[in-house]
């Protein structure tokens, strides 16, 4: 299905150009020049076994933690002009209880603006909560307050760049760490580990090689996938002792589609909040965005594979046939990705099975009192995207203006359509949603959840609940090229 273009969309259209323009401009991405496909940084720490980021964890109810956001991070074991916060990609864990403040004050040592958003984190917009308006220019410094509900789900968050114009740059440059609230129920596993994925792509010199276009109207695929900055780690394990692993899909615009090797994924939640019951899975798919935790318990003896597959994340021009990792996508890898390899050694040493219930939340019920439609579309326009311009109901992003207005208390049902050969993971700020059907015939998670993928010529339809914050917040698409290049609206929720 396609959709003509009235002449005034073009011009509205056209000053996208800008947002390549200023993105170039930077001292970290090289330039395309010798940075061909055969100049790429070789990964310093291959096998190794998985660390876990530094841990920041909360005391007294409280974590202060400050952050410098800057160039010169260390990335599968080499030091690179990469990004990260406080010299790590990822950046520190932050773990908060429920009722916590967590107080970050985020330092600027890039050299274009950038800010700070708690994704998935239930916590209020406005002012220096995770409010993604903020601005905090290269050298100065923003003090955050984000007041974490005492009723908030314990799960798995993140946190990463959100500025608009630059986001995808900024994630893929390795801007983004994991972010867990905590409490209960403790699982009868051995470890409790995070496996946070991102991609980028680093020339020999380890430098970021710039995106094109063309990558950009796809989402831009890292040719260096990475799980805690590490490539190919190994984690160790004992048969029969049960593990926690908490993967979190923090790729620029990557979807993944997991799976360990003669194992099961046991998945307890899904975007930070338990599920009812425990649930076997032989793969699971992480738009990006998505977390889930899942329970492994290690067979016998060996060597398992952590791969992702290819995805369909659908092709460009109609064309058909071209989902998966071609065409343009920056990655090289047709077949299956390596993200790290289960050793399990030693003698059998079995956990206590999973509880046969978990505590998921009840969404508040009632009936919805508003519906509406969105529409996410490729249309013609945008030159920094080669020639294509990503738009919600026919506008791009435009951070004055309210696109939606919602009364504070309400619970609404959007049906989210997709009028493009491209899949658009969906996602919205603060008020997490429940999906009730989409047109791909999934089944639906069940659970509140933050990130949907919206099916290539397809749709979802979502439940929200608007009942916990007022303000002004973002949704967006979470394929965070298309989010920079405009596909991004404001929610205005008034108390
Ligand atoms: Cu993870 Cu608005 O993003
Ligand atoms: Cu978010
Ligand atoms: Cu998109």
């Amino acid at each position: 299905m396609t959709h003509p273009i009235s002449r005034r969309r073009v011009i509205v259209l056209s000053g996208l150009g800008a947002v390549g323009v200023a993105a170039g401009v930077t001292g970290w991405i090289a330039g395309t020049a010798g940075a061909g496909p055969g100049d790429r940084l070789q990964p310093g720490d291959t096998g190794a076994e998985l660390a876990q980021p530094l841990l920041h964890d909360s005391r007294d109810g409280r974590l202060d933690v400050a952050l410098t956001a800057a160039a010169g991070a260390r990335t599968a074991g080499r030091d690179t002009s990469a990004l990260g916060y406080n010299g790590t990609s990822p950046g520190p864990t932050l773990r908060v209880r429920p009722g916590d403040e967590l107080a970050v004050r985020l330092t600027n040592g890039l050299d274009q603006p950038t800010n700070l958003h708690t994704h998935g984190l239930r916590v209020s917009p406005q002012g220096n909560s995770d409010n993604p308006f903020v601005t905090i220019d290269p050298g100065s410094t923003f003090d955050y307050l984000y007041r974490i509900p005492p009723d908030h789900p314990a799960g798995t968050f993140w946190y990463h760049a959100h500025h608009h114009g630059t986001v995808a740059d900024q994630t893929f440059g390795g801007l983004v760490g994991a972010l867990l609230v905590d409490r209960g129920p403790d699982l009868p596993v051995v470890a409790d580990r995070i496996l946070l994925i991102s991609d980028t792509t680093l020339d020999g010199a380890g430098r970021i090689v710039a995106t094109g276009a063309m990558d950009r109207a796809m989402g831009r695929r890292g040719e260096l996938v990475l799980v805690n900055g590490q490539h190919q780690p190994t984690v160790s394990a004992t048969p029969g002792a049960a593990q926690r692993w908490r993967l979190i899909n923090t790729c620029t615009s990557r979807v993944l589609d997991i799976r360990l090797a003669g194992h099961e994924l046991v998945q307890v939640a899904h975007d930070g909040t338990f599920l009812p019951v425990p649930v076997a899975r032989d793969r699971i798919v992480l738009a990006p965005g998505n977390r889930a935790d899942v329970v492994v318990r290690p067979t016998g003896p060996g060597r398992h594979a952590l791969t992702a597959e290819p995805a369909g994340q659908g092709g460009m021009g109609g064309m058909g046939g071209m989902g998966g990792g071609g065409m343009g996508s920056g990655d090289p890898v047709g077949g299956p990705i390596t993200l790290a390899t289960m050793v399990t050694e030693g003698a059998n040493s079995a956990s206590p099975p999973l509880p046969a219930t978990l505590p998921a939340e009840t969404p508040p019920a009632g009936p919805a009192t508003a519906q509406r439609r969105i529409a996410f579309r490729m249309a013609m326009g945008g030159m920094s995207t080669g020639g294509m311009a990503f738009t919600i109901d026919g506008r791009v992003f435009d951070g004055d203006r309210d696109d939606q207005t919602i009364t504070l208390g309400t619970t609404e049902e959007w049906t989210v359509t997709n009028t493009g050969p491209l899949a658009h993971p969906f996602h919205l700020h603060v008020w997490p949603f429940t999906v009730l059907a989409s047109s791909d015939a999934a089944l639906p998670i069940g659970v509140p959840q933050d990130v949907v993928l919206i099916p290539a010529n397809g749709w979802v339809r979502l439940r929200i609940p608007f009942t916990t914050f007022p303000g002004r917040s973002v949704y967006h698409c979470h394929i965070l090229d298309h989010e920079d290049a405009g596909m991004m609206a404001t929610v205005n929720v008034r108390g």
